[in-house]
């Protein structure tokens, strides 16, 4: 299968630029699959003045001619899904049965899952974990509960739903009247509404792992869409403060139900600098004018919660560790014209810990890192109209090749607006791109 398809995933903390690459590429593909996380995530799409914000359904519907998956590794919320869809038709962009397909074996985020993620943030206080409160973490517990899990085929036999929300109601209302003092909740009713967006969802929800390693055996190309960041995943991120999924292309094969092989070309999407909205530790953070600069420049407010973000240095060590994870071919660097108009940038190459300089990589330390800083002249100029390598001022072109060096990795594509034009493709690094 060689490398036909392609993963785009996240090397920082979320948040890179990904809705704007996967346009980008979606293009070249046949399939759009989103493999983790839900709607936690916030990927935007820009397209003339048109800004659209994606949480569920994966960036290809505004190519002609894809299919978009959602996949088993995803958890689904279908009250946010139809909001979107709903919101995608106004503004005319249909999605139907031929253009959304939704893997019946993803499990369901209940009412139950946001309301516990908003209740045990609360009671964590000052220790929260800074949670989008979307569900996430509470519905991938039940996942590996199982006894207290309901997936998306769930969603379409009224008897089986029906069947499973009431005694899971009934427990949530012990544990929630238990923990947190909690209001009961309604299964009834919980039951009617749901059982509603599984007669609308119907017609979309099928058997996704069959269908993509059929369009493998048959050629087709697929492009891998990755939710957050490297540094957020369950495993090898900054635990605790950490999403529920593995969200690095190791995520892929799991999350999608295709083999390893499927992966493809990987390429990893960083921002120019970095940002991080939630809590934990962040070594490069500038929580300072500089931090506050980028923020304001870079709109660096939550595209799911509007949360501002904390803002600080490119953090090369960090992305270095989370490509060698994903194994990324190519970079997509965005946001680049964020750093217009500072004196110098500065790149973190390296943690002291303990007056240590630390060899190998190793997130649970990051808590007492200390950053080693390189610095490079800025620039002055704006070079949002920038469409060819040579456009940008000598500065811009040195940051970049920096990028390169440190991570030993080629940038196929430099993102330098948030429309879906504004880029410079230096070579042809990315599978399909000019
Ligand atoms: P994602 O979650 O990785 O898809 O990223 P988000 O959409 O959450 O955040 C990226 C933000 O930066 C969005 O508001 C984009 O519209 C915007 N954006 C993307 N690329 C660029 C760029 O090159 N320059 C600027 N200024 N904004 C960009
Ligand atoms: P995209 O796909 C940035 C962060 C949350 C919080 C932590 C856990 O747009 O890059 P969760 O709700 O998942 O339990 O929250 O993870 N987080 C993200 N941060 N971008 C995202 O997605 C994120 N998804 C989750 O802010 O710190
Ligand atoms: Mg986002």
């Amino acid at each position: 299968m060689g490398k036909r398809n392609v993963t785009v995933v996240g090397l920082q903390w979320g948040d890179e630029g990904k809705g704007k690459v996967v346009d980008a590429l979606a293009g070249t593909c046949r399939y759009v699959v989103r493999f983790c996380g839900g709607a936690n995530a916030g990927h935007s799409v820009m397209i003339g003045d048109q800004k659209y914000a994606m949480h569920l359904i994966p960036c290809g519907v505004f190519s002609p001619g894809v299919v978009n998956v959602i996949g088993n590794g995803v958890v689904f919320d279908p009250a946010v899904a139809i909001e979107e869809l709903d919101g995608l038709a106004k503004r005319g962009v249909a999605v139907g049965p031929d253009t959304l397909r939704i893997s019946s074996a993803a499990h369901v985020v209940m009412p139950y899952h946001r309301r516990h993620d908003e209740l045990a943030e609360a009671q964590l206080g000052r220790a929260k974990i800074g949670t989008t409160a979307r569900g996430i973490g509470p519905c991938y517990a039940d996942k590996a509960t199982r006894s207290t899990a309901i997936r998306v085929g769930d969603l379409i036999d009224e008897t089986v739903l029906r069947d499973k929300i009431a005694p899971i109601v009934a427990l949530k209302n012990k544990v929630f009247a238990a923990l947190y003092g909690a209001a009961p909740m309604d299964a009834a009713a919980m039951a009617d509404e749901y059982v509603a967006h599984g007669r609308r969802l119907a017609p979309m929800i099928g058997n996704t792992g069959a269908m993509l390693r059929r369009a493998i055996a048959e050629g087709q190309r697929i492009l891998f869409e990755g939710g957050q960041g490297t540094m957020l995943d369950i495993d090898h991120g900054t635990y605790p403060f950490v999403t529920s999924s593995s969200v690095s292309a190791c995520g892929v094969p799991a999350g999608a139900g295709v083999p390893p092989g499927a992966v493809g070309q990987v390429v990893g999407v960083i921002k120019a600098y970095t940002s991080r909205i939630g809590a934990g530790p962040f070594p490069t953070e500038q929580d300072n004018d500089i931090g506050a600069r980028l923020r304001e420049r870079g709109n660096e407010y939550g595209t799911t919660t509007g949360r501002p973000r904390r803002c600080g240095w490119f953090d090369a060590f960090a992305v270095g560790y989370a490509a060698s994870l994903s194994g990324v071919d190519v970079l997509a660097l965005s946001l680049l014209d964020v750093l217009s108009g500072l004196e110098e940038v500065k790149i973190c190459t390296g943690y002291r810990v303990d007056g240590t300089v630390l060899a190998d990589y190793d997130p649970a330390v990051l808590g007492k890192a200390e950053g080693i800083y390189e610095t490079l002249p800025g620039w002055a100029e704006e070079i949002a109209d920038c469409r060819k390598l040579r456009d940008l001022p000598r500065e811009a072109r040195a940051y970049v090749r920096r990028i390169e060096e440190l991570l030993g990795r080629p940038v196929g594509f430099i993102s330098v607006g948030s429309e879906r034009t504004a880029s410079i493709i230096p070579m042809r690094a990315i599978e399909g791109l000019r």
